[in-house]
Parts: structure tokens; sequence; C-alpha cells
């Protein structure tokens, strides 16, 4: 494809998921939002904008005549890209979402969360219909083939009816049990449907998490009366992000950060006659290697662009759900674990 003929895209935030994980040598490339674009065939990456001049010299490592701006405006009135990026800081994402609309943009890459609140989150989810605009939210499970095809399984009945659930977090509610709750959203809404209350908890363990965002655990209750814990631990002792799944055929876990997914079947008990147990030794059901949940990212988003009847893998409104079943996580922890209704409208 000619350069002329490739889409042009810039990138609003060039920090740390938007540029600067490129650098990281452990990490699958691409592994930023400036990565995903400058590799892609059928894209033009353009210009980048951030509020540090710094990120300039990194981004022209990865490609050398890219153009800078410090102001989203003047980027977007010159450039008029068809496709932006937005990894800036979270309580930035709805301003200049809206200013993307508004400068004609019709496909958004964004970075969680979507808003600061329910009311800005509905805006948006309002305006993006009125404009036929398409917003993608990086919840990077739901970009992430292994977990697509497991997704499948589990509606095919991999380990039958799912009747009990927990999972793992660690480093913030809004940092990373959002990732926790959209992919137990994900995994589990064919056949539980979505999450209808919560009942919220505060974890008073020492447990590392920042100022504005603390850990809370919870129950998720779903609309098949499916109930998952969602649990916090320590990032200081170690990362996790763990899934447990039990189902009336057998057992699934997720591991290793997500990477690695095994399946336990149901054996004849050893020692008691007439009881069947679940199998010490698992069958993996992935490779256990990372995933370029990135490159798929932008694949769904070229996809949006070009085809009338494509649509984000991670919705404005899935992003919505996600932040309101956080809310209400945070409004029982602190009204002693009383249930709290999920109002999606
Ligand atoms: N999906 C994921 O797995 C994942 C992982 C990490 C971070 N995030 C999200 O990505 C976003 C960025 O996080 P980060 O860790 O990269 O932060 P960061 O601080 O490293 O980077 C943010 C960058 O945005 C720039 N910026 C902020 N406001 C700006 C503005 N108005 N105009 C231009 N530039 C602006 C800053 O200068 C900075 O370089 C956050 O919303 C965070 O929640 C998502």
């Amino acid at each position: 494809m000619k350069n002329k003929k490739k889409i042009p895209v810039c990138v609003i935030g060039a920090g740390r998921i938007g540029l600067s994980h490129e650098f990281d040598k452990k990490r699958m490339k691409p592994a930023s939002h400036v990565g995903m674009w400058a590799r892609n065939r059928n894209c033009d990456l353009v210009a980048i904008c951030d509020k540090n001049f710094s990120q300039y010299k990194k981004a022209k490592k990865i490609k050398k005549n890219i153009k800078f701006f410090k102001d989203p405006k003047k980027m977007l009135n010159h450039i008029r890209p068809k496709i932006v990026s937005i990894a800036t800081w979270k309580d930035t994402h709805f301003k200049i979402t809206k200013l993307c609309i508004h400068h004609g943009v019709k496909v958004i890459v964004l970075e969680k969360p979507l808003a600061n609140n329910i009311k800005q989150a509905k805006e948006i989810i309002s305006l993006i219909k009125s404009k036929k605009v398409k917003i993608l939210v990086n919840h990077r499970r739901r970009f992430d083939e292994e977990i697509i095809k497991l997704k499948k399984k589990l509606d095919k009945g991999l380990i039958g009816e799912i009747i009990q659930a927990s999972s793992y977090y660690v480093y913030g509610l809004l940092t990373t049990a959002t990732h926790t709750i959209d992919t137990l959203r994900y995994l589990l809404s064919g056949k539980a449907g979505e999450i209808k209350e919560v009942y919220g908890f505060k974890n008073n363990f020492k447990n590392f998490a920042s100022y504005d965002d603390k850990n809370y655990d919870a129950v998720l209750v779903f609309q098949n009366g499916l109930k998952v814990t969602l649990q916090s631990l320590d990032i200081k002792s170690y990362d996790n992000f763990d899934f447990y799944f039990y189902g009336k055929k057998g057992k699934v876990l997720i591991t290793d950060i997500g990477r690695t997914i095994l399946k336990y079947d149901i054996q004849k008990s050893p020692e008691h006659s007439g009881f069947t147990e679940l199998k010490k030794i698992s069958s993996k059901i992935c490779s256990s290697k990372p995933r370029k949940q990135f490159s798929k990212l932008a694949e769904n988003a070229i996809d949006c662009l070009n085809k009338k009847n494509a649509f984000p893998l991670c919705s404005a409104k899935d992003s919505y759900i996600d932040m309101e079943v956080i809310n209400k996580i945070i409004l029982s922890a602190k009204d002693n674990s009383r249930k709290k209704k999920i109002n999606i409208k």
C-alpha cells in the first residue's frame, strides 16, 4: 500500500503505555500505542502529542519522520487523523475524547477509564451514537486470542455449567480490577448474563495501592445467580491476575498474569469409593506465551473504520458498565457491605 493511501493516525499521550513500554526488552511487541501504529502497514502514524517534549526523542527512534505537538487541538486541526489513540492521564480522557469527536475523528482507541464519572460516561455514549463514532477501550484481555477462544469454549460447555468462580488482582480497583471485572463480564456473559448486584468490602490487611485508588474486595452477583469473588492481594509481595472457574464438568484456571490457561478434568477418587474429584494434573489449553493484544486492537480499530458492520471488541458501553460496577463496590464497602444494584441505562 502506498503511503498516501495509508490511514492517518495520531497518538495523544506518549507516556508508558503510549510509548515507553516499546523499549521494555521483555515485552512482546507492539507493546504501546506508538508501537502498534508505527508497525501497522495499513496505517501512517503521522504525529504524537504529549505535554512532555522528551518523549519526542524516544518516538523518533521508532519512526524517524514523526511530528510532535504539545496541544492536541493543533494536532487534530493540522493532521486530520482518521484514527486517534488516547493514552493520557485518566482524568483527561473525557475532555480529549470529546475534542477528538468534535474534530471529526471516527475511530478512537482509548485507554481506560472512559471518563471521570458515570454522568460523563453517559454523555460520551450518547455523543458517539449521534456522531457515529466508534470507541475501542483497551481492556486488553478482549483483544487476547486465547481469551477469545476460551470464551467460545466456556459458552459451548467446556466445564459444564459454571457454579462458582473467584478472581484476584493487585494495585487498585480502578487501575487493575477494572480489567478483572471486564474479563469476568466478557467470559461469563454468555451463560451468566451481566452483573446485577455487588457487595463490597474494605481490605484491612496492609497492601499497596495509590492514595486515590484503594484495593477493595467484592462479591459480584450475575443475572443467573452466579456469585464471583473479587479479591485483592499485595503487589509488593507479588503480581497476580488469577481466575478460578468451577463448573459441573471440571475447573478452569487462568494464571501467570493471564498467560496460562489450565483445565482440570474429573476423575474417580483414588481414596474414597463412589466419589469423584478434580485431577491434580491439568491440561494446558493455550501456549503460555504472551499474545499480540495490541496487534488485535489495531486490526479491530481499522475494521471499525472501514466496515459499517464492524464493532469494537471492547466498547464504550462495556467500559461504562465496568465503571458502574466499580462505583457500586466502593459505595457498598463504605455502607457496611450492603447490597448495591447495578443500574445500566
Ligand atoms: N490497558 C492497560 O493495560 C493499561 C496499562 C497501563 C496504563 N493504562 C492507562 O493508560 C493511561 C496512561 O497511563 P500511563 O501509565 O501510560 O501514564 P503516563 O503518566 O506514563 O503517561 C501519560 C502521558 O500522557 C501525557 N499527557 C497527560 N495529559 C496530557 C494532555 N492533556 N495532552 C497531552 N499529553 C498529555 C503525559 O505527559 C504522559 O506522558 C491511563 O489512563 C492508564 O489508566 C492502561
